[in-house]
């Protein structure tokens, strides 16, 4: 079992696959002057699943491959399958834009794929083309209702922003009567990869009362121990409702996540600037058992929480940098 420094399990894997996206969300990216990793530097398939490995030995039990976007990455699917093979793994999750997700379906059924978080900002058409760019909200209907239909889990991530998609919150919520879906709406954060600061009006609280004001019998609901999200229902309705303090950062406490970056780097908190890399410790021949050490002292180190981690080694403009290369 891996243990940080404040007790908490470290059993949760963020493994970001690739660095590039086929969206270019105003919140996430710029749309021009992108630099993506060197193909040298990121990591081969093998060097992946050798982490993964490593990792599941030292009782990671979940992994959820993120992005940019974990499809446009040359045979991802394969990529997938062999994680999903991994000895001592109970949950492996995607978190995906939905673009080119629908023809995977069956096999991500088929490879044991828990749940599939969807990234969906608004349901109304020319706002998902002023958010995202591009104009592909017909491909993310697609992929939700195939999800659905082979009975996987879907989680619907909606970043909410003033002028831009609060008039969506509504729609959202609607979307929980008639499907199993929990919808989870998203305090903005700074990582939009420009210089742009973020003015977070939409926090926990506005979003709640927001909701509340337009269903009064909104009942709290479980949250798992290490959710990020603060789960909700309207009774009657089949799916259910989650709002993440992503930027006020209050599931900090329970923390029980690392992550991989695209090119190898562990971070063990969103909010920390990165440390060792363990691809370059693989090419430079490390056994499992020294790459486990140098993950144990790593671990060690992760910060209490996401302000402390920002105390101790953001700079300005590595808060700049975008959700893509850190992996959502
Ligand atoms: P579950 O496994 O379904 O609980 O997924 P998740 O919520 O961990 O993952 P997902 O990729 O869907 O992330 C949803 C949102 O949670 C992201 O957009 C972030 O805003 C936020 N989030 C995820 N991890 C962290 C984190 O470590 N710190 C902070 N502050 N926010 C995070
Ligand atoms: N603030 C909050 N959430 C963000 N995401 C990407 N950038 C941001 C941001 N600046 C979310 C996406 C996706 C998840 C992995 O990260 O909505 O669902
Ligand atoms: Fe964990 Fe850091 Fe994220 Fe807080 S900000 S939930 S400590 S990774």
């Amino acid at each position: 079992m891996l243990t940080d420094k404040f007790g908490r399990n470290i059993n949760y894997l963020r493994l970001a696959i690739v660095d590039r996206c086929n969206l270019r969300c105003t919140y996430c990216m710029p749309e021009k002057g992108l630099t993506w990793i060197k193909q040298n530097e990121l990591m081969t398939d093998e060097e992946m699943l050798r982490i993964c490995s490593v990792f599941t030995a030292m009782g990671v039990d979940k992994i959820r491959i993120t992005g940019g976007e974990p499809f446009v990455r040359k045979n991802s699917i394969d990529l997938i399958k062999n994680i999903s093979q991994l000895n001592g793994l109970n949950d492996l999750s995607i978190t995906t834009n939905g673009l080119l997700t629908e023809p995977y379906i069956p096999q991500l059924k088929q490879y044991g794929i828990k749940s599939v978080n969807l990234s969906l900002d608004t349901m109304d058409r020319g706002r998902f083309f002023k958010i995202t760019r591009r104009n592909s909200f017909d491909k993310v209907m697609k992929t939700l209702d195939g999800l659905l239909q082979h009975d996987i889990k879907v989680k619907i991530n909606t970043v909410v922003m003033e002028g831009q998609n609060t008039e969506d919150i509504i729609p959202l919520v609607l979307l929980t009567k008639g499907l199993p879906v929990e919808v989870r709406f998203i305090e903005e954060m700074p990582f939009n990869g420009s210089e742009t600061d973020v003015s977070l009006n939409w926090n926990f609280t506005k979003i709640h009362s927001y909701i509340k004001d337009h269903f009064p019998d909104i009942q709290k609901t479980v949250d798992p121990k290490s959710s990020t999200s603060y789960n909700y229902k309207i009774p009657g309705f089949e799916g259910g409702i989650g709002i993440i303090a992503a930027y006020t950062r209050s599931f900090c406490g329970d923390c029980n996540r690392i992550r991989i970056t695209p090119s190898g780097i562990l971070r063990t908190c969103l909010y920390e600037g990165g440390g060792i890399n363990l691809k370059d410790e693989i090419r430079m021949g490390k056994t499992d058992e020294e790459l486990k050490n140098i993950i144990i002292s790593s671990i060690h180190q992760k910060p209490k929480d996401g302000w402390e981690a920002q105390k101790l080694s953001l700079t300005a403009s590595q808060i700049h940098q975008s959700m893509a290369t850190i992996g959502g």
